[in-house]
């Protein structure tokens, strides 16, 4: 099975996905990202993680498609997790992070889409500016992220069958986000 999780950078999808994980047992997860940094550095096209989405678009989805193969490999052998983002803010506009070559691959089973107030996921990427360098973004560019990640999840669905559920994970409500995300693992 194949469960993708994505959320605005900020709003906590890897921690929420983490702890259901911990409290179900039995799933492998692997960061999207973190795939396509690995070949991106191999190539020597970025130096961190940052750089990413501020590569040319054609380069980011050819990226995508090296990272989509390999996990459908993994996705094969045991229950995944796959942490990744339904859209990219890109400078050139949305990048839709499982456009249809990566859905043929995956397969996914569920999408979940974690959410958390602007004002928060603003809050929390200030937490990190030190060790990352975040988007400036105001409070009305994360609402609109976060609304056209909604509307693609639904198109994912549309076309692979896969349901999507729609988490919210505001400050002091991490274990009932957890508890949500169990529901899909189970
Ligand atoms: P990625 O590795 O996903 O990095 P990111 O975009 O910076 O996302 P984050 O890890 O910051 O987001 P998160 O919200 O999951 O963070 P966390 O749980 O730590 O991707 C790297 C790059 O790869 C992307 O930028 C993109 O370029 C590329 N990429 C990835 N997938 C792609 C795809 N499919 N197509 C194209 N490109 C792709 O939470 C953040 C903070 O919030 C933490 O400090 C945490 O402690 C705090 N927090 C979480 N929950 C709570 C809570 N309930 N209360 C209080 N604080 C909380």
């Amino acid at each position: 099975m194949i469960v993708v999780s994505t959320s605005v950078p900020g709003a906590g999808g890897t921690t929420v996905v983490r702890q259901a994980m911990d409290e179900v047992g039995g799933w492998k997860h692997r960061n999207y990202g973190d795939v396509m940094v690995e070949i991106a550095e191999d190539r020597g096209l970025v130096d961190d993680r940052d750089e990413m989405r501020k590569l040319d678009p054609s380069q980011q989805k050819e990226l995508q498609k090296g990272a989509a193969k390999k996990l459908a490999e993994e996705g094969e052998e045991s229950d995944v997790v796959v942490d990744t983002h339904c859209t990219v803010n890109t400078p050139k506009g949305y990048l839709p992070g499982l456009p249809q070559w990566v859905l043929k691959e995956l397969g996914p089973d569920a999408v979940l889409v974690v959410e958390a107030g602007a004002d928060e996921v603003s809050a929390r990427r200030e937490k990190d500016a030190e060790e990352r360098e975040r988007d400036v973004q105001s409070l009305e560019e994360i609402d609109e992220h976060q609304m056209v990640n909604r509307m693609a999840a639904m198109s994912y669905a549309t076309l692979t069958g896969a349901t999507v559920k729609i988490v919210q994970n505001p400050d002091g409500g991490l274990d009932e986000a957890a508890g949500k995300v169990v529901e899909v693992l189970r």
